[in-house]
């Protein structure tokens, strides 16, 4: 008898998934906030992040979290990307992509019509919202690199417009991914099921 077709649930997120995912998040909240107390130390557009919601308390320490997290960051990264390519994850879970379904999804979601009956298959708009966030995470870390050796990594400055243009590259690529995350943590907030899948990897069954 095959125990796993008769147990209520199913399981989802494999635990290299769950397991990257949550230290990614620690990862992009140290090196977020951090960022935003050394961007506040050299602004590059006409404004300043509030004080109060950036990490390191002055330019030295926020360079030592940035530098600290980085390397959590670009490890736990770099497992994930190659889980998610060995694997076949990448393929199985956000492929196909096509414009034309996640404009559909898109606009079923702002009507609070998109289905969440089966939590093992992303609908489009996840699958956009999910490429789109890993690749802005690996602009900010290629522009990160490129602004922290810019003379040894001249070439991948070079393709960002230099020095500068990789400083603007890497706050557009923050702002990017924190707009994806306030709007995957608000999805999260109205299906939360997800987030007892994203933690212990199973969902209840959908009995047909
Ligand atoms: C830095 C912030 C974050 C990033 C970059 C991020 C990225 C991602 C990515 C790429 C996936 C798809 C994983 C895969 O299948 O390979 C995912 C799924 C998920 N994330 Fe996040 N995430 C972040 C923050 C959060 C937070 C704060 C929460 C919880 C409040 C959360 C909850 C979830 C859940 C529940 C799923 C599974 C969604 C589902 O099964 O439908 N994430 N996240």
């Amino acid at each position: 008898m095959n125990t796993e077709q008769h147990s209520p649930w199913v399981r989802v997120h494999p635990l290299a998934v769950r397991l990257t995912h949550w230290i990614n998040v620690v990862a992009m909240l140290i090196m977020v906030t951090s960022g935003w107390r050394i961007y506040n130390a050299s602004p590059i557009f006409p404004f300043r992040i509030p004080g109060d919601i950036t990490l390191g308390g002055w330019l030295g320490g926020a360079l030592q979290w940035h530098f600290a997290a980085m390397w959590l960051l670009a490890v736990n990264g770099l497992v994930y990307l190659a889980y998610g390519i060995v694997s076949g994850h990448f393929r199985r879970k956000f492929w196909p992509i096509s414009p034309a379904a996640v404009i559909a999804d898109v606009l079923a979601a702002l009507r609070g019509k998109l289905s969440h009956e089966d939590l093992s298959i992303y609908n489009a708009a996840q699958r956009a919202a999910y490429a789109t966030l890993i690749l802005a995470i690996v602009v900010l870390v290629l522009s990160g690199l490129a602004i922290w050796k810019p003379v040894q990594l001249q070439g991948l400055a070079a393709l960002m417009g230099g020095y500068e243009g990789a400083r603007i590259v890497h706050f557009v690529a923050m702002a990017l991914a924190v707009f994806i995350v306030i709007v995957h943590v608000a999805m999260v907030a109205l299906v939360p099921r997800t987030l007892h899948s994203m933690i212990t990897g199973n969902v209840r069954r959908v009995r047909t």
